[in-house]
């Protein structure tokens, strides 16, 4: 697919999945349900200490942030995000405005990082990682999930395999998003020097009624204009799409979440 795209400036915020999107919260929050439960896993092994320091990067809308803040009630949380309009009214957080692109934290800050769904749309994420493991104290733990969308590619139906090219097209062009970054994530820790790492994986399907369905088909529905704009795959495309998520016959493995994790010492 040779087809480019006309943004001149691509990137999250202005792109078709940014925060300004009518539906947005809506998408954000299919996003939270469907990989907010491995996320818990992962926080429930790490070793943290007493009253941590926790930063949660790109906090979207913060379901994340706000469990972090109950499950360790002696924490401080501070959650980021380049836009925190859903980051309202959640008890027990910080909030910041922080693009993490362009903006610092002192070193040695915090007992944890962590940024989820983030890194894999911004070009500059291996000097993001590198900077982020800097904020850290000694023991404290990186903590990096992210989104592979490797699983749809492997698909014998025809049209998810051209639906999930599209897609992953209109991302890399629009966004400079790296949707298969996600893959190496622990050896992208052990690079840096991180010790005790760790990684698990969800495997996420569509046409089951799963939440990373729902979660799939949110962000499909959203990125349908920017799609048929650029020529990426025509309205009968989409419709057909629909159908095939609906066919009670149907499921295939669209995407998995890739959480690692390891310590700075
Ligand atoms: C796909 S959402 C993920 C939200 C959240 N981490 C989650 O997993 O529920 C990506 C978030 O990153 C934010 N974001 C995009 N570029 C950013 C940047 N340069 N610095 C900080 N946040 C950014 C967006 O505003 C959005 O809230």
């Amino acid at each position: 697919m040779t087809t480019s795209v006309s943004t001149e400036q691509p990137g999250y915020t202005r792109s078709y999945l940014a925060d300004q999107h009518a539906g947005q919260l809506a998408r954000l929050q299919t996003l939270e349900r469907a990989f907010d439960p491995l996320s818990h896993k992962v926080f429930e092994r790490l070793d943290l200490p007493d009253a941590p320091a926790i930063l949660d990067l790109g906090a979207g809308a913060g379901s994340l942030a706000g469990w972090l803040s109950q499950r360790y009630p002696d924490a401080t949380v501070t959650a980021t995000d380049i836009d925190t309009r859903f980051l309202v009214d959640i008890p027990g957080i910080k909030v910041m405005t922080h693009n993490v692109t362009t903006d610092d934290f002192p070193a040695a800050s915090f007992d944890v990082v962590h940024a989820r769904a983030l890194l894999c749309h911004l070009t500059d994420r291996e000097e993001i990682v590198t900077r982020a493991a800097t904020w850290l104290r000694p023991g404290g733990w990186l903590v990096i999930e992210d989104v592979s969308l490797q699983p749809s590619l492997r698909t014998t139906n025809p049209l998810l395999r051209k639906v999930a090219q599209a897609g992953i097209t209109l991302l890399e062009q629009s966004i400079g998003s790296d949707m298969f970054w996600a893959d190496r994530l622990p050896d992208r820790l052990r690079d840096r020097g991180l010790v005790n790492v760790g990684h698990r994986t969800l495997e996420g399907r569509i046409g089951d009624n799963s939440p990373a369905d729902a979660f799939w088909a949110a962000t499909t529905a959203q990125a349908g204009p920017a799609l048929l704009e650029l020529g990426l795959l025509t309205q009968a495309e989409l419709d057909a799409m629909v159908m095939l998520r609906a066919d009670p016959a149907f499921t295939d493995a669209a995407l998995t979440l890739v959480s690692a994790w390891g310590q700075i010492l």
